[in-house]
């Protein structure tokens, strides 16, 4: 991406391997990561309704990936309101209750990752910044022109993303130890504004020369990993292992993991953490096994207004996820199923949170609070 460029940032070589969306100005299209290592079909969204759809259905998924196509969602649409708007100027009463409607109808698509409802309130707060300056009834003509500025603070998202994902991959290959890393649900490209989180601290490591061995998890249900990381490392040509995910405890005992390594979709105040399904699991394996645990985020996945993990609202999707893979019955479909989407991994399990502003250790009310309420308030005054 060329804005990576302007700014004397080094382009991973690979970006283009990896092009799991693309944005036209009239549309999203977005690698149905439903479909994937499969199929390598893009979808195409150009309403906030497809948007929202494709966020709820998993054709996109990972936080960040989320919050950056919400805020795109937005764009679509103010769009698509002004095209169906009659008249020639409207009161801004009027614009704020459709932005509430649509920041509901974005947020609600999937509740658990905090990255959503972080950017979509960007795009609300940019909105109402800029309207400030405009009277009371605004044209149509304004608010198209305003729309563009919109869409430049949407694509400001997604480049800060991929470069707090480089930052990141900066800090966390320092701390990663040789030897067997294994990792859980899919936090790369696809998962993010196109390098990765966890997934990228394994890859610059590894294009580094460290004699790192990759274990991936296939994560039950959707099998982010089987399908997803699997696809993405398949497609660097980085040597890796799948592994069921029942088998992390039992080679962690045979001494094979040395480090685990996976994303967030939610960090509260306290360091609690909610990620995929199963992340609880292993690092209380990593805390018996004595290994550490480290959690990789970019900012935009903390939450702050959340004191503990017990708050974060945690998704429950369809049992049928559970009971059907690759729409094949694995399970009599009458079987009652419990397809939790997310857990949450308590601070005192986690080693250290790597972020793009640095590697978090505890006590990490303290450690949080410095480096990002400190940014917070910066944001808010600027
Ligand atoms: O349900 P998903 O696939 O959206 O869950 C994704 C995860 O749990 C990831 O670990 C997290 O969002 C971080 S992605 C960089």
């Amino acid at each position: 991406m060329n804005f990576l460029k302007s700014e004397g940032i080094k382009e991973p070589e690979e970006a283009d391997i990896l092009k799991t969306w693309y944005w036209t100005e009239k549309a999203l299209y977005l690698l149905d990561q439903r479909k994937l290592p499969l199929v390598e079909k893009y979808v195409r969204c150009e309403t906030v309704q497809q948007v929202r759809k494709a966020i709820k259905d998993m054709v996109v998924r990972g936080a960040p990936a989320i919050g950056i196509c919400g805020a795109i969602g937005w764009v679509l649409g103010l769009k698509q309101f002004l095209k169906d708007l009659k008249k020639a100027d409207l009161s801004k009463r009027k614009l704020e209750v459709f932005f509430n409607r649509m920041a509901n109808l974005l947020v609600s698509a999937r509740p658990t990752a905090v990255n959503l409802s972080w950017a979509v309130e960007r795009m609300k707060k940019r909105a109402y910044e800029i309207l400030k300056s405009f009277p009371e009834r605004i044209s149509k003509v304004d608010l198209e022109e305003i729309n563009k500025f919109l869409e430049k603070e949407a694509l400001r998202i997604w480049e800060e993303d991929l470069k707090a994902n480089l930052k990141i991959a900066e800090y966390g290959k320092k701390i990663l130890p040789e030897g067997g890393i294994l990792t859980h649900c899919n936090t790369g490209a696809l998962a993010t504004g196109g390098y990765g989180t966890a997934l990228g601290v394994i890859r610059k490591a590894y294009e580094e020369k460290r004699k790192i061995g990759i274990f991936v998890d296939e994560t039950r249900p959707f099998l982010q990993g089987a399908r997803l990381t699997a696809w993405e490392l398949f497609k660097l040509k980085i040597p890796f292992t799948l592994i069921t995910d029942n088998s992390a405890g039992f080679l962690m005992k045979k001494g094979v993991i040395q480090a685990v390594i996976v994303g967030a979709d939610r960090i509260v105040k306290n360091g609690d953490t909610a990620n995929k399904i199963g992340t609880y699991s292993l690092a209380v394996l990593a805390n018996f096994h004595k290994i550490p645990f480290f959690v990789v985020a970019p900012s935009s996945s903390f939450d702050l207004s959340l004191e503990k993990g017990e708050e974060i609202p945690i998704e429950k999707r369809n049992p049928k996820e559970v009971l059907t893979c690759f729409k094949s019955k694995i399970a009599p479909l009458k079987s009652r199923a419990c397809n939790l989407a997310f857990d949450v991994t308590p601070a005192e399990l986690i080693t250290a949170f790597i972020t793009e502003k640095g590697i978090l250790y505890p006590p990490y009310e303290k450690s949080i609070e410095k480096i990002l309420a400190l940014e917070n308030n910066n944001r808010n005054e600027s």
